[in-house]
């Protein structure tokens, strides 16, 4: 007889998200008169830069010609791709990353989420509080966890990030064989210093650590002190694979595209004591269940890691960042202490009193969607989460929306 993975009986009942847009649908449906403006998920809604459609359509034209035409391409990626990423986002910072060890993706939510799969069972896993769900409900669906109870599960190290740490915890006193480390942070916003990233390789190194840095805000990072990937700090390639994504970057959230880090001397040992290179795992893990994405979406993600696709990148992370700073502003003008969006497009809010009763309070007084802090373990409880990702005229609707309902 077929049976269940008995580990999806320990997820709570709906992804965040999807409980969110529920509870957005249910209002609507009450209301179908109000205009709801979502600052929830963290879903771009500008258009993707014209350097990077130029590419796209060219793309497209390819294939619609004999001549030009491609099938299945590499599982790792177009070297093309590969290559421009390796030196745009990685030789000019002096990181010592090759294309080799880049592999292109449809998408860091998959990337981080398949990760776990090349790891024991019983391995042990730190991973943030609050902290982007993927990273939890994978190991779950996995079976590294016990039960779930009163917000989390049982055998997880949960790293408190919290007022007191600057929202970013340091390395936990004991050993464990996983961490998940999410800067610029979702849902929090804070960046972690080239010092606090020191403190986590060191960890890694002397406890014998795997790092799964994900770096998807990267771009929104505006103070120069702050390491942009976990390659800028020395010994990281021997202990640290990195997620990145175009999703957030240039506007890729509907197009499809990401890529992970895997450096070719990481090696893992297994139950037996023998050695395997994390970089052989991956991409068996990937040649076999991945066939790549499609060869248009590569053209126009390397038209990004062209000069003018920077430039539009840039431009493209400012006008979120300035949406960000009038959030900040708006809810720090209300009273509310707030972390985040100023090298990040996520600003995360301290309210005092049950998140899910303020995202509901909201939702219902002023027609805009939120994220409940609750929704991301309990440290979030007592915050909530707004995304700057809207268009400007709709988040500084959104902003006096809320001012007339909180005030
Ligand atoms: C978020 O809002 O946290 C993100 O959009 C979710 C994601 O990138 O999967």
């Amino acid at each position: 007889m077929v049976r269940a993975n008995a580990n999806y009986g320990k997820l709570k009942a709906s992804y965040l998200f999807v409980e969110i847009g529920r509870r957005v649908s249910a209002f609507q449906s009450e209301h179908p008169d109000r205009q709801v403006i979502k600052l929830g998920i963290g879903d771009v809604t500008r258009s993707l830069p014209k350097v990077v459609v130029d590419a796209f359509h060219a793309g497209v034209d390819e294939q619609a010609d004999d001549a030009t035409f491609r099938g299945y391409g590499p599982e790792q990626g177009y070297p093309f791709l590969r290559e421009a990423i390796a030196a745009t986002d990685y030789a000019s910072r002096g990181c010592p990353i090759t294309a080799d060890e880049v592999f292109v993706s449809d998408g860091a939510k998959c990337d981080t989420g398949n990760f776990q799969e090349l790891f024991a069972a019983d391995l042990s896993i730190a991973l943030p509080d609050p902290v982007y769900p993927v990273y939890v409900d994978t190991n779950v669906m996995a079976g590294r966890t016990g039960a779930w109870n009163n917000g989390r599960y049982g055998g997880l190290t949960y790293l408190e990030a919290n007022p007191g740490n600057g929202f970013v915890p340091p390395p936990p006193s004991h050993a464990v064989d996983l961490v998940y480390l999410c800067y610029p942070n979702n849902p929090t916003g804070a960046v972690a210093t080239r010092e606090q990233l020191g403190e986590w390789v060191a960890y890694a190194k002397e406890r014998g650590a795997l790092i799964l840095f994900d770096a998807a805000y990267e771009a929104y990072i505006r103070d120069d002190s702050i390491p942009h990937s976990i390659y800028e700090i020395d010994g990281a390639a021997d202990v640290a694979v990195e997620f990145r994504s175009l999703s957030k970057t240039a506007g890729f959230t509907g197009t499809r595209c990401a890529f992970t880090v895997v450096p070719q001397r990481i090696t893992v040992a297994d139950d037996t004591g023998a050695r395997h290179r994390l970089w052989d795992l991956w991409n068996r893990r990937q040649s076999t269940k991945f066939n790549g994405v499609s060869y248009p979406v590569q053209r126009a993600a390397a038209a990004v890691f062209t000069d003018a696709g920077q430039q539009a990148v840039r431009t493209m992370s400012d006008y979120y960042l300035a949406n960000a700073a009038k959030i900040r502003a708006t809810m720090q003008r209300l009273g509310y202490d707030c972390v985040g969006g100023d090298n990040s497009p996520y600003v995360w809010v301290r309210t005092g009193s049950d998140s899910w009763a303020f995202f509901d309070d909201v939702l219902h007084r002023a027609a805009v969607v939120i994220t409940p802090g609750a929704g991301f373990g309990t440290m979030g409880e007592g915050y909530v989460r707004i995304s700057a990702f809207n268009h400007a005229d709709k988040v500084e609707e959104a902003l006096e929306r809320i001012k007339a309902a909180l005030s």
